[in-house]
C-alpha cells in the first residue's frame, strides 16, 4: 500500500497509523458517508467531527492539514457482497485490482462535488485493493448477501459478535447473553482498511509530531468568518447561528438518489436495483 499512498498525494514519507476489519452480515450495509480527516491540532480527538469535516470542505485549512491515504482490502470472495460506492469530492483516486475473477463484487467512486454527477463502479475481488483520498470521497455499501434478506434491525448498544469455533459459525450476542442470530463466514463480508498519514517533509512529520504549529478553534472560526465576509455574507454574532451558516455554506452535499442509480445501473444484481437499499433505483426513476 505504501507506494501507492505515496502516488496519491505525491508525499514520499508515509507513516501507516490505523488498521481495521470490518465484518459486516447478511443485510447489513454502510450508509452514505466521507471518513473524518485531520489538521495539525484540529482531529477528531480533540474536536467534533462536523468540524473537522468543515474545516476540509472549507479548503481554508490545507496548510495545516495531515493527508490520510486509505486502503481497502477485501479478503474472500463472499457470493452476492457486492461493495462499496465511492462518491468523491476527490480528483484522485488510485485503483488497484487484480485481474482475477469480477462477478463476486463491485466497487464504485464519484467525481466532482455535484451531487447530481453520477460516479463509477468498480469490481472489488479478493487480494485485491483500492487506495484513495476516503476523506475528500463519499462512500457507502451495497447491501451484503441476498436481496431477499431483510435490512437489519437496530441492534442494542453492547450488542457483539463472536466466532464459535464449534458451530464455525459468527454468533451474535445480546448485551444480556441472549444468542440473537449465527452466520456462517460465507454469507459475511469481510474488509480490511488500512490508513496512513502522508508527509511531504521530515518537517511536515516533524510539526506534526511536536505540536509547533497546530491550529486551533479560534483560528478556524476567525478564517471562516473573514471568509464568509468576503463572499458578502452576513456573519451571525451567536456561534452556534455562524455554526449553520458554515455548514450550510461549506459542507458539499451528499450525492443524490439519482446519481447513485445512475451509478449502479449497470449492475443489475445491485440490491440499489431490487429495493430496500440506502436507494431504490426504482423509486428514484
Ligand atoms: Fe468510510
Amino acid at each position: 500500500m505504501a507506494p501507492a499512498a505515496r502516488e496519491l498525494y505525491g508525499k514520499p514519507i508515509i507513516e501507516p497509523n490505523v488498521l481495521y476489519c470490518n465484518m459486516l452480515r447478511p443485510g447489513e450495509e454502510i450508509g452514505t458517508h466521507s471518513d473524518v480527516p485531520e489538521f495539525r491540532g484540529i482531529n477528531r480527538l480533540s474536536s467534533p467531527s462536523w468540524l473537522v469535516v468543515l474545516c476540509h470542505m472549507s479548503n481554508l485549512f490545507e496548510d495545516y492539514r495531515v493527508h490520510s491515504a486509505t486502503g481497502i482490502s477485501y479478503c474472500k470472495q463472499a457470493m452476492l457482497s457486492r461493495v462499496v460506492v465511492l462518491l468523491p469530492v476527490s480528483p484522485t483516486l488510485h485503483h488497484y485490482c487484480a485481474d482475477q475473477d469480477v462477478k463476486q463484487g463491485r466497487m464504485a467512486s464519484y467525481h466532482g462535488i455535484d451531487p447530481e454527477a453520477p460516479g463509477h463502479v468498480h469490481p472489488a475481488v479478493a487480494n485485491s485493493a483500492i487506495l484513495l483520498d476516503t476523506d475528500s470521497t463519499y462512500h457507502h455499501t451495497d447491501r451484503v448477501a441476498h436481496h431477499d434478506f431483510p435490512a437489519q434491525p437496530e441492534k442494542a448498544p453492547g450488542t457483539t459478535m463472536r466466532y464459535d469455533s464449534g458451530e464455525d459459525k459468527w454468533v451474535v450476542v445480546s448485551p444480556d447473553g441472549e444468542r440473537l442470530m449465527a452466520h456462517e463466514f460465507d454469507g459475511m463480508r469481510m474488509s480490511v482498511s488500512w490508513k496512513a498519514q502522508c508527509f511531504a517533509t521530515e518537517e511536515d512529520r516533524q510539526k506534526y509530531k511536536d505540536h509547533s504549529d497546530d491550529l486551533t478553534k479560534d483560528m478556524v472560526f476567525e478564517a471562516l468568518t473573514a471568509d464568509l465576509r468576503a463572499r458578502g455574507i452576513d456573519v451571525p454574532e451567536d456561534r452556534g447561528e455562524l455554526i449553520k451558516l458554515c455548514l450550510k455554506t461549506y459542507v458539499t452535499e451528499f450525492p443524490r438518489p439519482e446519481a447513485v442509480a445512475e451509478t449502479w445501473a449497470a449492475v443489475e444484481e445491485s440490491s440499489f436495483h431490487l429495493g430496500g437499499s440506502g436507494t431504490d433505483v426504482a423509486a428514484a426513476k
